[in-house]
C-alpha cells in the first residue's frame, strides 16, 4: 500500500459535513503512507474543523480561500491543480458534488476541481434524504460518467439521528479507494482474479475446530494490488478479522470443502487464480453433535481434504494462470519447486516460516518466486505488498 502513496501529492478537500472532523485522521494516515497532503477547507468545513490541526498533521499550509494563495505561488490554484496526483474530497457534501458536476467555480476547491486533470475521488457524507435525493444521485452519476471515483457512503446511524446511507466511508476503505485511484497503469482491466485467503476451520464438535495461524493479510494485499490494477476481484475467505478490500467481492467460507465448492463455482470465469489460503489438509471423519467431554486420552480420526489449487490447475483452460503459495520451514525453494511440479502450477510463491523473525503473520518474510521451467527468483526479505506486486506482475506477464 505504502508504495502507492510514497512521493505522491494529494489534495485533501474537506467540505462542510459533520464528518469533517474525520479529515484529520485521513490526513494522518495518508502522511503515514508517504503522501504529501495539501489540506483545503471550504468555508463551511472551517466551522467544523480548524486549519491548525490539518496543518500540524500534514506539515503543509491549509488552503482556505481563493485570494490568500496570491501571496504564495506554491498554493496558487492552477499550480496545485497541475501538481496533484489525486484530489480526495472527504467528506464530500451534496453541495460540492453539485458544484463539481455542473462546473461551478465559486471557491478555491470547486475552481481547482475544474482546473485539474488529476483523478477525483469523492467520499460523500450527508443526511440520507439528501444523499438519496434525485438531484444528488444525478450529480453522482454525472461525475461517475466523467470518470470520477466514489467511496461509500456507508450505512448506519447518522449525526442527525436518522438511519441509512450517508455515513462517511470507513477510513481504511477510503485509503484503499485512494490507492486504486492513484494507480494509472490498469494492466488488469477487464480481467477477473480469484483468490483464496486465510485459514479454514474444520469442526470437531459444536465449539471446537482444527485451524491454523494464517491471518488472511497476504490474500488482502494481493486483492488490493489486483484491484489497483483494474481487475475485478473475488476473495473466497476463511474466518478472519482481516477483511478483504471493500471493492472486492467477498465469499465467506469456513471449511476446506466449502472453500473448494466456492472456488470451483467461480474458477472457469477467472483469468488468474491465486491460492493463498492455508487450506486445512484434513477434516474430522465425524463431527460430534454434542460437545466432547474430557475422558482421558483420545484419538481423532481425520480424512484428507481435496487439494483445491491442484484441481484448479488440472481443469484450467489455456490462458488461465494458476498460482500457489508454499510456507516452508526448511529447504524453502526446493520444497516449493516440488509443490509447483506436483500440483501443476504456473507459479508458486515460497515463504520461509518459523524462527523468531519469520513467524506466520509477520509483516516481512524471506521469499522466492518460482515459475514452471525457470530458475527460482529470490525476492529477499519482502513485505506482503511487495510480494503481491511481484506476483501480479508475473501473472500479468503470463496473461500477455
Ligand atoms: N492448497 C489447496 N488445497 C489444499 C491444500 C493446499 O489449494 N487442500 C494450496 C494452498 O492454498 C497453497 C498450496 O496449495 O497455494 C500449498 O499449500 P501447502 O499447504 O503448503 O501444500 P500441501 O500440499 O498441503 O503441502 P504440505 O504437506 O507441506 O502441507
Amino acid at each position: 500500500m505504502r508504495a502507492r502513496f510514497t512521493g505522491k501529492t494529494m489534495v485533501l478537500g474537506v467540505t462542510g459535513s459533520i464528518a469533517a472532523y474525520k479529515a484529520c485522521e485521513i490526513a494522518s494516515r495518508l502522511v503515514e503512507l508517504g503522501a504529501s497532503v495539501i489540506p483545503v477547507l471550504t468555508r463551511s468545513a472551517r466551522e467544523l474543523v480548524g486549519p491548525a490541526s490539518l496543518e500540524a498533521i500534514t506539515g503543509n499550509r491549509a488552503i482556505l480561500g481563493m485570494f490568500e494563495p496570491l501571496q504564495n505561488p506554491e498554493i496558487e490554484h492552477i499550480a496545485v491543480a497541475r501538481r496533484a496526483d489525486l484530489f480526495l474530497i472527504a467528506p464530500a457534501t451534496a453541495n460540492i458534488l453539485a458544484k463539481a458536476a455542473h462546473g461551478l467555480a465559486d471557491d478555491w476547491l470547486s475552481t481547482t476541481l475544474l482546473a485539474t486533470r488529476a483523478p477525483l475521488l469523492f467520499a460523500p457524507a450527508m443526511n440520507t434524504m439528501m444523499y438519496q435525493h434525485p438531484a444528488t444521485q444525478a450529480n453522482i452519476a454525472l461525475l461517475a460518467a466523467r470518470g470520477a471515483c466514489f467511496v461509500g457512503p456507508g450505512t448506519g446511524r447518522l449525526a442527525c439521528g436518522d438511519e441509512g446511507p450517508g455515513r462517511l466511508a470507513d477510513i481504511p476503505h477510503i485509503l484503499e479507494a485512494a490507492a486504486m485511484a492513484l494507480t494509472r497503469d490498469k494492466d488488469l482491466a477487464g480481467r477477473r482474479v480469484l483468490i483464496t485467503s486465510g485459514a479454514n476451520q474444520e469442526p470437531i464438535d459444536p465449539v471446537r475446530f482444527i485451524g491454523n495461524a494464517s491471518s488472511g493479510r497476504m490474500g488482502r494485499a494481493l486483492a488490493l494490488e489486483a484491484l489497483c490494477r483494474g481487475a475485478r476481484v473475488c476473495v473466497v475467505a476463511g474466518p478472519s478479522d482481516v477483511v478483504p478490500p471493500e471493492a472486492a467481492e467477498r465469499v465467506s467460507v469456513r471449511t476446506a470443502a466449502e472453500m473448494h465448492d466456492a472456488v470451483m463455482q467461480r474458477f472457469d470465469g477467472c483469468d488468474i487464480f491465486f491460492a493463498v489460503a492455508a487450506v486445512a489438509d484434513y477434516r474430522a471423519a465425524a463431527v460430534n453433535q454434542a460437545k466432547i467431554k474430557r475422558t482421558g486420552p483420545m484419538t481423532l480420526e481425520l480424512l484428507p481434504n481435496a487439494d483445491i489449487v491442484a484441481e484448479a490447475a488440472r481443469r484450467r483452460r489455456s490462458g488461465q494462470v494458476v498460482a500457489g503459495f508454499a510456507a516452508e520451514t526448511d529447504n524453502v525453494p526446493g520444497n516449493a519447486a516440488a509443490k509447483l511440479a506436483a500440483k501443476g502450477l504456473d507459479m508458486i510463491l515460497a515463504n520461509r516460516v518459523g524462527g523468531a523473525d519469520c513467524a506466520i503473520g509477520a509483516e516481512d518474510s524471506e521469499a522466492w518466486l518460482l515459475r514452471a521451467n525457470q530458475p527460482p527468483e529470490t525476492l529477499g526479505r519482502a513485505s506482503k505488498s511487495d510480494i503481491a506486486r511481484r506476483l501480479v506482475d508475473a501473472a500479468a506477464e503470463m496473461l500477455r
